[in-house]
């Protein structure tokens, strides 16, 4: 891309950390106070990635899968789409397994990680515990003189969660992320179904490029014209930018969690890639099939 053609993107984050420390509330948090009043009466349903506008202004997109999930097989695929990582840590529990697991996937993937320190409304809360933990794993937080960012909060009470909004636009602005919103479409699967009614439904995250209403699209080996698309609220979009997360309504199927996404210019192009990984798709479980028999006999 020219960097004349590219604009500011929001960041996409995905929030990590272990067993009941409190990843989902803080989600859900987020997400029903920061989302307008045209949600009520509206049908809530799951969907694996939404967006929010801050009270400042500023729009930040979160993926809601199990965080590591989403890492392993986004990037078993290749596919990089979290920006910023929140990693939730319970102030009356310890850095516990899965909390290094997620601190391990955030470093090795590059992707800079914010400290969220949870359940301060709880009278045993300790944070402070957790900051000398952290620092014994060489993570000092910036509050004692290091790099990392954090923030106590609540996700049940809600206190400290704008902090934290604020903080992730802090490190995004740092990032400076840009995408160039005038060309086809290129983004991620987060989840895909079958809907009775609808037909296959899609979760994507449009990382660069805008999607219309009509483009032909294609990932894995599926394929076919965007009928409609919504967003978390369910509410019709016409077209979808860089760091817009959508469900999408069109596919000839449901492509893999990972897959990337693109838009191409005709509907045989789409047609010959869909099948042409349909058939070495074909060859490949052949080939294992082949080779299981083969060692029967061996055996
Ligand atoms: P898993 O998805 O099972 O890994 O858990 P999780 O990290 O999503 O945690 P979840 O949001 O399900 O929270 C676990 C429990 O902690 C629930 O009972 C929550 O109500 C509670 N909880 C979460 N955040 C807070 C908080 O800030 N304060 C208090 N008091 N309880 C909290
Ligand atoms: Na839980
Ligand atoms: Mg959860």
């Amino acid at each position: 891309d020219d960097p004349e053609d590219l604009v500011e993107r929001a960041p996409i984050v995905t929030i990590m950390g272990h067993v009941d420390h409190g990843k989902t509330s803080l989600l859900d948090y987020i997400r029903t106070s920061k989302v307008t009043a045209d949600e009520a009466g509206g049908i809530t349903q799951h969907i694996g990635a939404y967006d929010v506008t801050t009270k400042t202004g500023h729009k930040i997109a979160f993926l809601d899968t199990p965080g590591h999930e989403a890492f392993t097989a986004m990037r078993a695929r290749g596919a990089k789409i979290t920006d910023v990582a929140i990693i939730v840590i319970a102030a009356d529990d310890s850095i516990m397994p899965q909390t290094k697991e997620a601190i391990n996937h955030a470093q090795v993937a590059g992707v800079p990680m914010i400290f969220a320190i949870n359940k301060i409304d709880k009278p045993n809360a300790n944070p402070n515990k957790i900051k000398e933990e952290l620092a014994n794993m060489n993570l000092l937080i910036e509050e004692w003189g290091g790099k990392y960012q954090s923030q106590e909060l609540s996700a049940k009470t809600g206190e400290g969660v704008d902090d934290l909004l604020e903080k992730v636009l802090l490190e995004a602005e740092v990032l400076e992320l840009k995408a160039n919103p005038d060309k086809n479409a290129v983004g991620t699967v987060i989840e895909a179904s079958l809907d009775k009614g609808r037909g296959y439904v899609t979760t994507i995250m449009v990382q660069s490029g805008t999607l219309n209403i009509g483009d032909i699209t294609l990932a894995g080996k599926h394929y076919g014209r965007v009928k409609a698309m919504f967003d978390h609220k369910g509410k019709k979009l016409k077209t979808a930018g860089p760091s817009t997360p959508v469900q999408l309504l069109g596919l000839s199927g449901a492509p893999q969690a990972g897959d990337i996404i693109k838009v191409y210019d005709t509907e045989r192009e789409a047609r010959e890639i869909a099948n042409s990984r349909e058939q070495i798709q074909r060859e490949q479980s052949l080939r294992t099939k082949k080779h299981i028999t083969l060692d029967e006999i061996g055996r």
